[in-house]
């Protein structure tokens, strides 16, 4: 078995290969052959020491993969032996080879690259429990996309089309003509202009209906005010943290001091609501998200299910792999192949 370790936090040079024994399926667990691996931004906080829920290096990291099962352990149906899937793995994903419970492994659907396979699950899951599930995103109303560009970005798109909604995407200028093409229908440069004034001119000063905000800190209490009557805000990420030039978890501090506290009362007054989403606080719910999952495969044989991968790197090439997405030059998913 090959893997990817992140032995210390810091930089892309924290990234080192590894060659071990194969893993022995555990009872429950299918053995994959990794064919592709998604990488996530989680797994850059993880390296940089800003994602409290990944272990302490040495660790490998890495959320989702896809390939053919080569072996189950006990309890499993051996005629999963030789099938192509797309595994959800909490952590260890970065490897030509990894076990993982056949509750988060499921058929890949034949029409679907590797590569491609691994771009879904968290991207996808991410953006259906935040447009579909907790953002009860409607036909007739707008919502925001914020970091449009990226994997939950895309992902969110296609999602909000397949609802019928309006959609407004902020992200870098050089990202915009292919959200335009993807779906969007106004794409703003969040870093060039002040992209809530834009919100306000779009929508004649009411707002929209449900924001998507990665970004944290005071981000959120901008993402907040963009919202009309009846609006909800999706929190569910901290990109902001890793553009300050504080050292390690001051970065987090710094973010975490320029959050919002929403009180019961404005929040009632406003009619507006805000949630939380966290996919990798959602091992316990499995069944859940293997309800949403099979929506979004069906979603890919019905075409509006569509993971774009920007760029594969080899599985030792992951340090370049991290600096391209840190550079914010990817349109979508970057994936490791082995
Ligand atoms: N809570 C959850 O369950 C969950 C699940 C998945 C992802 N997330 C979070 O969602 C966010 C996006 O994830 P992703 O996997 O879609 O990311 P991604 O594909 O790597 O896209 C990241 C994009 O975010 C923008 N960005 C904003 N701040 C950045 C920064 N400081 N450094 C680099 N890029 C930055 C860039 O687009 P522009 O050039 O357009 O700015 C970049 O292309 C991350 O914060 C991630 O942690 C949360």
């Amino acid at each position: 078995m090959l893997q990817t370790v992140i032995v210390g936090h810091g930089g892309p040079e924290k990234l080192r290969m590894r060659e071990g024994a194969d893993p022995v399926p555990g009872p429950g667990e299918a053995r994959i052959r990794v064919r592709a691996s998604g990488i996530n931004f989680a797994d850059i906080l993880a390296r940089e020491g800003l994602y409290p829920d990944a272990p302490r290096p040495p660790v490998v990291v890495g959320y989702e993969v896809s390939g053919t099962v080569d072996a189950v352990g006990s309890g499993v149906d051996a005629a999963l032996v030789g099938t192509e899937v797309i595994g959800l793995t909490r952590f260890g994903g970065y490897a030509d080879v990894v076990s993982v419970p056949v509750r988060q492994v499921f058929a890949k659907p034949s029409g679907l690259s590797h590569e491609d396979g691994a771009a879904l699950p968290v991207a996808y899951l991410t953006a259906w429990q935040l447009l579909v599930v907790m953002g009860s995103l409607k036909a007739e109303e707008t919502v925001l996309i914020h970091n449009a560009g990226g994997g939950v970005g895309l992902a969110a798109i296609d999602i909000a089309r397949h609802v019928g909604a309006t959609i407004y995407g902020t992200a870098s200028s050089a990202k915009h003509p292919y959200l335009l093409e993807r779906g969007v229908h106004e794409v703003i440069d969040y870093r060039a202009t002040d992209w809530a004034k834009e919100v306000d001119r779009l929508t004649g000063g009411r707002g929209v209906a449900l924001v998507t905000d990665p970004l944290g800190g005071t981000h959120w209490k901008k993402s907040y005010r963009a919202l009309r009557s009846t609006g909800r805000l999706g929190m569910f990420g901290v990109s902001t943290a890793t553009s300050s030039r504080l050292a390690g978890p001051l970065r987090l501090g710094r973010t975490a001091v320029g959050m919002p506290f929403f009180h019961p009362v404005p929040l009632m007054n406003a009619n507006k609501a805000v949630f939380g989403v966290n996919l990798g606080h959602m091992w316990g719910e499995a069944e859940m998200t293997a309800g949403w999952m099979q929506t979004l495969l069906d979603g890919v044989e019905e075409g509006w299910v569509r993971p774009h991968v920007d760029r594969t790197f080899p599985l030792a090439e992951v340090a370049a792999a991290h600096t391209y997405i840190e550079e914010r030059r990817n349109i979508g998913k970057v994936v490791l192949t082995s």
